[in-house]
């Protein structure tokens, strides 16, 4: 079938099978590979997406019914060639080893921050609490959260 959507603000087309997950369609239809495919269970996160502005996990949603919809990957985030101030204050943080579960913590921070501009750390670790990472032991994410938010403030 052939679905319609909008990804990083630009409509796009492409032919997926009935039982494509977005994350596929994103990764291997549409030249995104920013969003990772660890597990495809939903369990770690490192898929996350906006769809029409609410953070999924886009192994779990099917292409077809992104149709219609609009789509904001880690691609997405940056303003030309300036990194959006999260992905800068995991740069700057150093929150970052071998980067598989980093595009999915941005695009979650970024969500949680839409939300709730100065989250306290019991809120931000709510927030990422379904983003797994293996390498960091998470302390320069929270440094990178804490920054990113108090640019805010
Ligand atoms: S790849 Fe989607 S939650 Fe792990
Ligand atoms: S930096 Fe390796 S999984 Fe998080």
């Amino acid at each position: 079938m052939r679905i319609a959507l909008t990804v990083n603000g630009e409509p796009c087309e492409a032919d997926v099978w009935g039982g494509e997950s977005l994350l596929f369609a994103l990764r291997e239809r549409l030249g995104l590979p920013g969003s990772k495919n660890a597990c495809e269970q939903g369990e770690c996160g490192s898929c996350s997406v906006l769809l029409d502005g609410v953070l999924v996990c886009s192994c779990l949603v099917l292409a077809a019914q992104a149709n219609g919809h609009a789509v904001v990957t880690v691609e997405g985030l940056r303003d030309g060639d300036r990194l959006h101030r999260v992905q800068q204050a995991f740069v700057e943080a150093g929150a970052v080893q071998c980067g598989f579960c980093t595009p999915g913590l941005v695009v979650a921070t970024v969500d949680l921050l839409d939300r709730t501009p100065a989250p306290d750390d019991d809120e931000i670790r709510e927030a990422l609490s379904g983003n797994i990472c293996r390498c960091t032991g998470y302390q320069k994410i929270f440094d990178a959260v804490r920054a990113a938010a108090g640019e805010t403030r």
